[in-house]
């Protein structure tokens, strides 16, 4: 029975995030330049896009750039986000003929204009689909996006339009980028590395996480139902005791 088969479609979590790593090590074993990876890393992107959609994954987020990112060398940078427009423009077409809409999360208006504009309007070319979003987390970090939420609250507060005994997990959850969202079930990371990088810290309070030694262009198909199935034999407690499940 292969990984796909064994996928229960009644408990597909609906919500996946990737942390697409090991694009570096992957180009340099071979010899390669690190853009190399990156570019190499885009049909991993397509194929776990792909996947997600077909299972019927009604969000899929990826890191794609984090805030730390910026740090790296500027020709790494340049190369990425010149990748970053070229795919999006390439596969607006694809993600129209699979109704998945693009989103994005993160401070966008660091990019450079030229992506940000592209990027805005993929976003808003595909806009009218509904089967899957795919997410992409650019110029993102989890303590970026907590700070601006608490200075959108603070502002709510002082213009007297909150009651600051009426802040609740339930309102922070509303000024974070993911509010249109389900926190997501599952989160996976590859290559190895058991970090979250400061990636969705407030979103994966109840997530499974799930590592794998694959590295990032190396990600098939296959992988991903790998991911689900092992997330599927896990028990989910949310704090109660194992008897209290409604076991499957
Ligand atoms: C991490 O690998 C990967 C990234 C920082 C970029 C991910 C980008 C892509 C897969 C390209 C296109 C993406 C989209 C959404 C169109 P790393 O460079 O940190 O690898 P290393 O840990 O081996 O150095």
């Amino acid at each position: 029975m292969s990984f796909e088969e064994k996928i229960d479609k009644a408990r597909l979590p609906r919500h996946v995030a990737i942390i697409m790593d090991g694009n570096g090590r992957w180009a340099l074993k071979q010899g390669k330049n690190r853009t190399f990876g990156h570019q190499n890393g885009v049909e991993a992107v397509r194929q776990t896009s792909e996947a997600a959609a077909e299972l019927g994954i009604k969000y899929l987020t990826l890191y794609a750039f984090s805030t730390e990112n910026w740090n790296r060398p500027k020709y790494e940078i340049d190369a990425l986000m010149k990748l970053l427009v070229k795919t999006i423009d390439q596969e607006t077409p694809t993600l129209n003929k699979n109704k998945i809409s693009l989103s994005a999360i993160g401070n966008l208006k660091s990019l450079p204009e030229e992506s940000y504009n592209r990027l805005m309007k993929a976003i808003e070319d595909t806009s009218g689909n509904d089967r899957m979003t795919l997410n992409l987390a650019l110029s993102y970090s989890a303590r970026w996006e907590i700070t601006e939420a608490m200075k959108q609250i603070s502002k709510e507060v002082k213009e007297g339009k909150t009651d600051p005994e009426n802040i609740d997990q339930d309102l922070i959850c509303k000024h974070l980028s993911t509010r249109n969202m389900p926190d997501p079930e599952l989160l996976i990371r590859t290559s190895g590395e058991y970090r979250i990088s400061n990636y969705l810290l407030w979103q994966i309070a109840y997530t499974e996480l799930y590592f794998t030694k694959v590295l990032w262009p190396d990600f098939r198909k296959e992988d991903l139902y790998k991911a689900i199935v092992d997330y599927q034999c896990r028990e989910r407690r949310f704090g109660k005791i194992s008897e209290q499940l409604n076991k499957c």
